[in-house]
């Protein structure tokens, strides 16, 4: 996230007029000047042109070819557990229970009804550290709030209720806290809808995944009181988002299909109305929109937020598919038909596409957004993609006169297009790649800057495509994906409790024992273990053997504490992920691991495991928390930030070091597919008022020291670490994209070798000078990495966005024109390295964006990109 970022305009006039009809094109114009206005420092745009809203381009003369070749089909759940119970039997366990897992998997209970496990398992979540713990209802179904679902009743108040019932977040009260989570569970059915559905902070709204609910609109559905769409994850009120878009974390939607087809065509009506930053997502849903002459709607619309991750989305019809604008975010599996414009992208630093399929649309992606003098895309990378039918796959702003000189910097990989008939076009209408016939494969082709590894050059042209190692590709040379398992095909028999095993999670006894316990009951009997929300404390290490199914509600939280983690000297990871020499498949998704009070000595994900290529280890929205929370004993009352001092080794806040590593990819560990984790240290107090800045210490973010891969980190962000975020050590074959960073805001004072001594055993890095002079400027030269890859091999990331807002406290160093000087360099590739491509590198307040073996080779001012600065393309040699 970036700190505080919240709207200023009054909406006082926009807001009276909210209770017509539906929502106007002028008023959604107007939301998005207002956000834009927010953003202005980097994105000079004024908004969609007043007409961009008002009618369609016509369709494409079309007449459907074949269809997308068959997506390859995914390894069944079946084959995933014979091939972890069978490793499982076969990996040396200690512990006498796994000792009875049968060796034979019990074959999924084929449900041929809409039974979904979660409607019927028993509901005993709770939010520890809620005052009225022992009241709070976590799993709220709707039809328990009077919801009908019977494609008659207006069910929009019940669901709200169902939201907002238990003292929760309320837009407009409440800007955050942790403390009142939801699951809002709907059933199979249909719910009418003739208001905006209001989405709270920390909520999961999920549909059953085996017969999706629909959510419809009358046609006399009017959005009120300052919200947009069917559902609205961020209504604004008279000063603009209730929720910081950069400050709305952990909350999904899930399983539904969004049906908007009642609202007339001329209306410009919006399916969600999404907002959001990081550990956010949503996935498998269906979006039905109007595909009638001159539509204005759209599946969903994003004006503002810090990231995120969507997948597995549907869009029919619509002006816009979807309508997108916010820092960086990764997409994949999405498929829009027949909408005038699939991809409005109203802006972004970076953005990372795969898996998308677009059919009869007049343009694919839109990105020309901006005055040509202020282009507000920074920059695109889609990849592993087909698009069919449609007039122009991208319209893009650049021009030889167009500025930033960066902006709408381009790479392309893997992209099939049939009946297109321009593949790029730019902001003089010109074509710039053609489409079919004569490019009906584009294998690589970018446009921007490239350093190769020396640079900068400018460029536009087919490249060579970066490698891709066998390990991370599927038969048909895609990129390998799999989304969240939802566990459709299993019965609530075939899961097991954490709570009805004897953890308590109530963030005060110590649940290591029971937990442990259940972790091998649930693998000894072949189910999948449901942790209940809760805070689970911990005071040694939970193994995760494999073969071990693990789901969580509402991010269920493993907390940390105690003198077992608390020796910097002598490390231990809180959750290990499989023993070293373990072999086996782990799947793991929806909680969150954290710490509590001083843990010098922890390590929060400990990966050993060494699972299959074909079927990597899982972890799917398992989010590292560090301080800032509710039970963390690390927020504002403990840690507050101390800019006005001096911060040495002696007198920092020793009670404020939280970590000593947070994820620990080993050289054992191979197969590890990372989805939409989030790693974060806490750079604000979550539960206070005010968001209120902290100063938490965790040594190191993510080190991968992999020795074979593959590993996939799709989706994945690390934020606020003392010495770097991501380190590659040793390893090969990694896929990554779209990665984000932020340096520790509170650097350089202290600096990165403080408060964590150097370990050569982890490859620390090191920092020997703490500031460097250009010109009249004074550098910090000791601040963390946000990348740093040595002896590696074979790394390809798909867009990287390395932030450095901050020094101490003090943005003034990144803002436009003030010399990007928050820090000096940011991005180090150091020795016996090959092979490695970073597309759309993005920084912000870095002097030197690369440096090799410690040369800077790509200073700033040479890629400027508004906020930003960006380089398309980099190749190691
Ligand atoms: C606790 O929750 C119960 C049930 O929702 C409610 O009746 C009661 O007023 C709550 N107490 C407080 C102190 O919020
Ligand atoms: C929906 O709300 C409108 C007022 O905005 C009202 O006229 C209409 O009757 C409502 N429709 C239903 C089905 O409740
Ligand atoms: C709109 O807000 C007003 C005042 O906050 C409230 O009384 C009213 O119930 C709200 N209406 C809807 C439909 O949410
Ligand atoms: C779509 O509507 C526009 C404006 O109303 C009209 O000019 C155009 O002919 C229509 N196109 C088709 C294909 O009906
Ligand atoms: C892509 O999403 C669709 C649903 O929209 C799903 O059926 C399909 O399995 C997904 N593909 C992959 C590779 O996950
Ligand atoms: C293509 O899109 C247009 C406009 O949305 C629609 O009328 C037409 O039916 C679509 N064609 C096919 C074959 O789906
Ligand atoms: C593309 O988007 C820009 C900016 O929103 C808009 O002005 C333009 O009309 C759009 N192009 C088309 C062909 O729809
Ligand atoms: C590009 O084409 C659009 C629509 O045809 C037109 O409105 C616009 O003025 C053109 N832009 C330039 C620079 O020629
Ligand atoms: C630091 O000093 C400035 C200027 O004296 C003051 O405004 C600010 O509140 C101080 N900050 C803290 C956290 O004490
Ligand atoms: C620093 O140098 C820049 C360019 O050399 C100059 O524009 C600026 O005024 C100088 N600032 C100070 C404080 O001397």
């Amino acid at each position: 996230m970036r700190f505080k970022l919240f709207l200023a305009i009054s909406l006082a006039a926009i807001s009276s007029t909210l209770a017509q009809h539906v929502f106007e094109p002028a008023l959604v114009r107007k939301y998005t000047e207002s956000m834009l206005s927010e953003f202005h420092m980097y994105t000079k745009y004024a908004g969609p042109a007043p007409t961009a809203l008002q009618g369609g381009s016509p369709q494409p003369e079309s007449t459907l070819l074949a269809a997308r070749q068959a997506i390859v089909s995914q390894i069944s759940d079946g084959q995933i557990q014979a091939a972890a119970a069978s490793s499982a039997v076969a990996s040396q366990i200690s512990d006498g229970q796994i000792q009875a897992l049968a060796s034979t998997p019990v074959a999924p209970v084929t449900q041929g009804s809409c039974d979904y496990w979660m409607e019927g398992i028993t509901h005993q979540g709770i939010a520890a550290f809620n005052p009225n713990a022992s009241n709070y209802q976590v799993f709220r179904n709707v039809k328990d709030f009077g919801a009908r679902g019977d494609g008659v009743t207006d069910d929009s108040n019940a669901i709200n209720r169902a939201i907002s019932s238990g003292g929760r977040c309320a837009p407009g009260s409440c800007l955050s806290t942790t403390i009142t989570p939801a699951v809002v569970y709907f059933p199979a059915g249909v719910y009418m809808v003739n208001t905006s559905i209001v989405d709270y902070y920390y909520t999961q709204m999920i549909g059953n995944p085996k017969c999706l609910p629909t959510i419809k609109a009358f046609s006399t559905f009017a959005a009120r009181n300052g919200t947009i769409g069917l559902i609205d994850g961020d209504p604004y009120g008279p000063d603009g988002l209730l929720y910081g878009s950069t400050t709305i974390f952990w909350r999904q939607i899930r399983n539904f299909i969004i049906d908007m087809t009642n609202i007339p065509a001329s209306s410009a009506a919006t399916g969600i109305h999404w907002p959001t930053a990081q550990a956010t997502s949503i996935q498998n849903v269906v979006f039905e929109m109007n595909s009638d002459n001159g539509t204005q709607h759209q599946g969903i619309f994003i004006e503002s937020g810090s990231g995120g991750f969507m997948n597995d989305l549907v869009f029919n019809g619509g002006l816009y598919g979807a309508t997108f604008g916010n820092q960086q975010f990764t997409m994949r599996n999405m498929t829009f038909n027949n909408a005038v414009t699939a991809i409005n992208q109203i802006w972004d630093w970076g953005w990372t596409y795969y898996g998308i399929t677009i059919n009869n649309c007049s343009i694919g992606l839109n990105m020309s957004a901006g005055e040509p003098d202020a282009l507000s895309v920074g920059s695109m990378t889609f990849f592993d993609s087909t698009i069919s039918n449609t007039d122009t796959f991208i319209n893009a702003g650049f021009s030889r006169s167009s500025l930033p000189l960066a902006a709408n910097s381009i790479v392309l990989e893997n992209i099939h297009l049939n009946n297109v008939r321009i593949a790029i076009e730019n902001g003089n209408n010109a074509t710039v790649l053609e489409g079919t016939p004569r490019n009906s494969y584009i294998a690589a082709w970018a446009m921007g800057h490239s350093y190769t590894p020396n640079g900068p050059n400018n460029f536009s042209g087919t490249i060579p495509p970066a490698p891709r190692p066998a390990g991370l590709i599927d038969v048909s040379g895609n990129y390998y994906q799999r989304s969240k398992p939802q566990y459709e095909q299993y019965s609530a028999s075939d899961f097991i409790s954490a709570r009805d095993q004897g953890a308590t999670g109530n963030g005060r006894t110590d649940d290591t024992t029971a937990l442990q316990q259940a972790i091998y009951t649930a693998l000894a009997q072949q189910k999948i273990l449901f942790v209940d929300h809760g805070d689970y404390l911990v005071s040694s290490t939970i193994y995760i053997p494999p073969g071990s199914r693990i789901v969580g509600e509402s991010y269920s939280v493993i907390l940390s504490y105690g003198s077992f983690f608390n020796n910097v000297d002598m490390p231990k990871p809180v959750v290990q992920i499989g023993k070293p020499g373990d072999l086996g498949v782990i799947e793991w998704s929806d909680m969150i691991v954290s710490t509590q009070g001083q843990q010098r000595g922890a390590i929060l994900f400990e990966y050993n495991i060494n699972s299959p290529t074909t079927t990597p280890t899982g972890v799917w929205d398992v989010h590292a928390r560090i301080g800032g929370f509710a039970g963390s004993e690390l927020l504002l009352a403990q840690c507050p930030t101390t800019p006005n001092t001096t911060v040495t080794a002696s007198n920092l806040d020793h009670e404020c070091i939280a970590a000593f590593l947070t994820v620990h990819i080993t050289p054992s560990a191979a197969g590890i597919y990372l989805e939409n984790d989030w790693v974060w240290v806490a750079d604000h107090d979550v539960e206070d008022e005010e968001l209120t800045q902290i100063t938490v210490y965790a040594g190191r973010g993510l080190l991968d020291e992999s020795t074979t891969g593959p590993v996939w980190l799709v989706g994945t962000s690390v934020e606020h670490h003392v010495k770097y975020e991501y380190q590659f050590v040793n390893t090969r074959n990694v896929f990554a994209g779209q990665i984000q960073t932020e340096t520790a805001y509170y650097q350089p004072n202290p600096p990165a070798p403080i408060p964590f001594p150097y370990v050569a055993s982890y490859y620390d890095p090191q920092f020997p000078q703490r500031t460097v002079r250009d010109g009249n400027l004074t550098i910090p030269a000791a601040d963390g990495w946000g990348l740093r890859i040595v002896d590696s091999q074979t790394i390809a990331i798909y867009g990287a966005g390395l932030y450095s807002f901050f020094n101490n406290y003090s943005t003034t160093c990144s803002d436009e024109g003030s010399g990007a000087r928050c820090q000096n360099r940011i991005f180090s590739l150091e020795g016996a390295s090959s092979y490695i491509t970073v597309y759309n590198e993005n920084t912000v307040g870095t002097h030197y964006m690369i440096t090799i073996d410690g040369t800077d080779v790509a200073y700033y001012g040479d890629n400027l990109n508004g906020f930003i600065q960006t380089i398309a393309l980099f190749k190691s040699e």
